[in-house]
């Protein structure tokens, strides 16, 4: 049977995993003797064709059930070839005492896997567990597609710096998409944002909070707002739930635009901006906000 003789190994991470996972390949690699390189997605900027021996791993977490955007812009950049290419995902899970569930599509808890993979694949055998999720996948596709919506607006909009903040500028630097710039001495969160958390676990200060109170507040205001809407204006195109949600969605991307600005107003105001940090759950122990590395 052949073997891998030459790996690239592509990995985008944001928290971390992803690239672990990469640097536990490239040392089994090295352990066989494979010629190995690493590769961040996000500092890549032109790909050159790769040798016929060349095999190809790509490594991304998964955001809202699929790849995020950063990946697919990637791998559509990838150079046209007959090359062996594995495409890999690190996902979620959730400790529940001793007990670590794999996530709803998840493995990325047992990366002790990692290894067991990664010999079957240096030795070119095609039996991969990920197989086994293929129909819960194919069933959750449609939440991926609402979360290609709505998760990256909304999620994307959650994020701000504290005053813990010491406009290190570590977040503008570390991020991925280019998506944090500057707005009145403070760093504030363009739609570029891709949820990755890279700013929060780059914060030297763990400054990085997510405004939960926000969402709530805005979520409320939209379901009002979609109820007076159907109630009195165009209540004969409200039946159908899906038109429904798309609304609210919409309400609440539209919420989010404007009143993101106002919080990042109030920020500057130091009793404003206790309240607005004891509102999000990322200030809590239980949210497991990363040390800073
Ligand atoms: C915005 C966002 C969306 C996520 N969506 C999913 C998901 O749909 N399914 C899942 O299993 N994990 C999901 N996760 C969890 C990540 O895939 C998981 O933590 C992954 O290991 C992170 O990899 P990284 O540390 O390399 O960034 C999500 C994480 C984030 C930040």
């Amino acid at each position: 049977m052949e073997t891998i003789s030459k790996l690239m190994i592509f990995y985008f991470s944001g928290t971390g995993n992803a690239k672990q996972i990469a640097l536990w390949i490239t040392e089994y690699a090295k352990e066989r003797g494979i010629n190995s390189q690493l590769c961040n997605i996000s500092t890549v900027d032109s790909l050159e064709m790769f040798d016929s021996e060349t095999s190809i791993i790509i490594i991304s977490p998964i955001h809202g059930f699929s790849y995020p955007k950063i990946t697919f812009d990637f791998i559509k950049k990838l150079p046209k070839g007959n090359n062996q290419v594995v495409l890999m995902a690190t996902r979620a899970g959730m400790r529940i005492g001793n007990y670590v569930t794999p996530g709803l599509t998840g493995i990325a808890f047992f990366v002790s896997r990692v290894k067991s993979h990664t010999e079957k694949l240096f030795s070119n055998n095609r039996n991969f567990l990920s197989r086994k999720d293929l129909l819960q996948d194919i069933l959750i596709s449609p939440v991926s597609l609402g979360y290609s919506l709505a998760g990256k607006y909304v999620f994307a909009k959650t994020f701000y710096a504290s005053a813990k903040c010491t406009n290190c500028n570590q977040c503008i630097n570390n991020c991925p998409a280019k998506a944090i710039s500057i707005i009145k001495g403070k760093p504030f969160w363009t739609f570029r944002c891709q949820s990755c958390m890279k700013c929060m676990t780059s914060c030297p200060t763990k400054a990085i909070e997510s405004a939960h109170g926000l969402i709530i507040i805005l979520s409320f205001l939209s379901s009002v707002t979609l109820s007076a809407l159907s109630g009195f204006i165009l209540a004969d195109y409200f039946h159908s739930i899906f038109v429904k949600l798309l609304i609210f969605t919409f309400l609440l991307i539209i919420f989010l635009l404007v009143f993101y600005k106002v919080q990042h107003a109030l920020l500057r105001n130091k009793y404003l901006e206790k309240l607005i940090v004891l509102t999000s759950l990322t200030h809590y122990k239980f949210w497991g906000k990363q040390n800073p590395k």
